[in-house]
């Protein structure tokens, strides 16, 4: 048994070896602390502790302000952009656009805003088109009316009626061309207002296709055109309106005869049994001889007031309005149908309206 230990001075630590190399006895290791240095030492890493708590809570709390402010900041600028940017659209300062320089929800909201400001100056514009033409298209056959019929009440009582029957043509070409018209816009507002009614029934097409010729028949002998149904649609039927079909016939072969070049050609066939999605659709072409149009044009001109330029350039007599294919458009869609061009400039065009089989 060893020693009890020796009072040793207070607050040092004392490492007493008690045991003698040679005698292979246990040694005490003794460690005293003083109570007041060890509260000392306590306070003490209590105050750095606090101190340190204190400068992370104080950095923290900086670093929150800076980053709420920075946060705030990205936040409500865009915000504000935005509402400076609704103020400026409703002001109809349509070319206004908010810069989009981020990919969060923010920078989408900013490029849908762009977006919708792009529309509204796109339908802007159609709209002044649309006034500006629809003021053109009435005005002149207007004023053309009204400057033939003075002329023939001058010339009457001049007693010169020479020209009146060519006068009288005149003036009714242009009654029929402002009706067109008239009847164009109407079809226009009614298939945009969803107006339309649609009474579908079983219709042959070779009869539909008879119609069509017999129409055209004065027109197409004019330009010596040969004008065709192929034979084989004689048993061919569609579920559609009749009238709408008739309408989009006489719009598609119209157009044809009018572009192709004396001495060309315009046949009419169908073939049944096509499928566009999983409906069982007939499909109606009109192919022509004519200028082919441009694979850039085809699709716009199935829009209101589009034509080809450099078609229209070289037309003579009465150019149109750029309508005919707007409403045939619209009134394939409404019986459930789609309409397609295929052309190249120089090789004629196939215009192919598909119509649901029943
Ligand atoms: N068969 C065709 N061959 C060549 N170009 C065509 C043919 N059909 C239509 N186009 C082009 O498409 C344009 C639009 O045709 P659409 O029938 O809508 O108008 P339009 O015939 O010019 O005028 P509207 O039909 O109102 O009298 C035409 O102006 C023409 O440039
Ligand atoms: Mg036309």
């Amino acid at each position: 048994m060893g020693r009890p230990p020796p009072t040793l001075p207070a607050g040092e630590l004392v490492l007493k070896e008690a045991l003698s190399k040679k005698s292979q006895e246990k040694a005490h290791a003794v460690i005293v602390f003083s109570r007041k240095n060890i509260e000392r030492a306590e306070q003490e890493a209590i105050r750095l502790t606090g101190r340190r708590i204190a400068g992370a809570t104080a950095v923290i709390l900086i670093l929150g302000l800076l980053f709420s402010a920075a946060l705030a900041r990205s936040i409500s600028r865009p915000i504000q952009r935005m509402a400076r940017a609704t103020k400026e659209l409703a002001q109809n300062n349509l070319d206004h656009r908010i810069p989009v320089n981020r990919s969060d929800e923010l920078g989408r909201l900013a490029g849908d805003f762009n977006h919708m400001a792009e529309r509204l100056g796109e339908l802007d514009k159609l709209k002044n088109d649309f006034v500006s033409m629809v003021t053109h298209e009435l005005r002149s056959p207007l004023s053309a009316i009204e400057t033939y019929a003075s002329l023939i009440t001058e010339e009457w009582r001049n007693g010169d009626s020479a020209d009146l029957v060519d006068h009288l043509t005149t003036i009714r070409n242009n009654a029929t061309r402002l009706g067109r018209f008239v009847n164009n816009i109407l079809d226009v507002a009614k298939i945009e207002s969803k107006a339309l009614d649609v009474r579908k029934e079983k219709i042959s097409v070779a009869l539909a296709f008879k119609d069509q010729l017999d129409l055209f028949y004065a027109r197409a002998k004019e330009k010596n055109i040969t004008l065709s149904a192929d034979p084989a649609v004689a048993d061919v039927t569609v579920f559609a309106d009749p009238d709408k079909l008739a309408q989009i016939l006489t719009n598609l072969v119209g157009n044809a005869l009018k572009f192709t070049p004396p001495d060309g050609q315009v046949r009419l066939s169908s073939k049944a049994g096509v499928f566009r999605g999983r409906a069982a659709h007939v499909r109606l072409s009109v192919a022509d001889t004519g200028p082919g149009i441009a694979a850039k044009d085809q699709e716009r001109i199935f829009n209101r007031f589009e034509q080809v330029a450099e078609i229209r350039d070289k037309m003579k007599g009465q150019k149109g309005t750029g309508l005919g294919l707007a409403i045939t458009k619209g009134l394939v869609e409404v019986q459930g149908g789609t309409i397609t061009v295929e052309s190249e400039p120089g090789r004629g065009s196939v215009f192919s309206v598909y119509l649901p089989e029943e």
